[in-house]
């Protein structure tokens, strides 16, 4: 199964993500990572930004594919992913925009642009770290509650609960949010050799307990982490609330000998 850290505080879980990720590059300066959107991973890339400057890590030729933009949103939007994934996370790091991705949600080239998102990902080969966040119903990327496990990048059609909790990011006008999306598929994130989630807040524990400990399930889409070699859960104690083994988790990562890393 995966590993499961429960951490005090966001700044706890942050910390551990930069240390992961500014060792990866410091030893593989061309390492691709597994970009996020929401405002779970902030903290996290605020952590790796001061990492990445203390260590005087070179950054200039690490790649970066995002997880998912809305379709039919201009690039030049605020909310476009593009334009969130570059204030958050290009420009803080200080890494080469030619080098990041962002699945292309042109409604002209919507039919093929999944397919050959996830051909650039493998060309570039593959995804080091993917960092992910979780939504109430257990989604990753956009993949929605019924999303095939098997799926690649792909449009889907966003539920009314996604569009109406991102309406805080359109002023709060629902009509603004777009209704398609193009994102990474479950099938896709598997493929990342390491998948970090995380998640804080009781209003994230049923969903994490769901992806833990319940069945695999396309109705909970974090449950197919379960089938993948190297994930690790990063949650704190509200997020955690739910989870039955939960004191098992802490004591596994207590007596885990320091070398093995997250
Ligand atoms: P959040 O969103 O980080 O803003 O909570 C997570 C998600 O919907 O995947």
């Amino acid at each position: 199964m995966a590993e499961i850290i429960i951490v005090r505080d966001q700044d706890e879980a942050g910390e551990l993500y930069a240390h992961c990720v500014a060792d990866l590059i410091a030893v593989n300066p061309f390492a691709v990572l597994g970009l996020a959107t929401g405002s779970t991973p902030l903290t996290a890339y605020q952590h790796l930004a001061w990492q990445i400057r203390d260590r005087g890590i070179d950054v200039s030729h690490v790649r970066g594919f995002a997880l998912d933009e809305y379709a039919g949103l201009p690039v030049e939007h605020p909310e476009s992913y593009r334009s969130v994934i570059t204030r958050t996370v290009v420009e803080p790091l200080g890494l080469d925009p030619r080098h990041i991705h962002v699945p292309d949600g042109a409604l002209e080239t919507l039919p093929t642009a999944g397919e050959e998102y996830d051909r650039a990902i493998a060309a570039a080969g593959g995804i080091d770290v993917q960092i992910l966040g979780i939504g109430t119903d257990g989604h990753i990327g956009f993949n929605e509650p019924g999303s095939s496990l098997a799926s690649g990048t792909r449009v889907k059609t966003l539920t009314e609960q996604t569009r109406q909790d991102n309406a805080r990011f359109f002023g709060g006008n629902l009509d603004q949010v777009p209704t398609h999306c193009i994102t990474q598929g479950i099938g896709t994130i598997l493929k990342a050799r390491h998948v970090i989630l995380l998640a804080f807040g009781e209003n994230k524990a049923q969903a994490v307990a769901d992806s833990i400990e319940g069945g695999i399930s396309s109705f909970c889409p974090a449950s197919a982490l379960q089938l993948h070699p190297h994930a690790t859960f990063i949650i704190d104690e509200a997020a955690a609330g739910s989870l039955k083994r939960a004191d098992y988790y802490r004591w596994v990562y207590a007596n885990k000998p320091e070398w093995q890393g997250i």
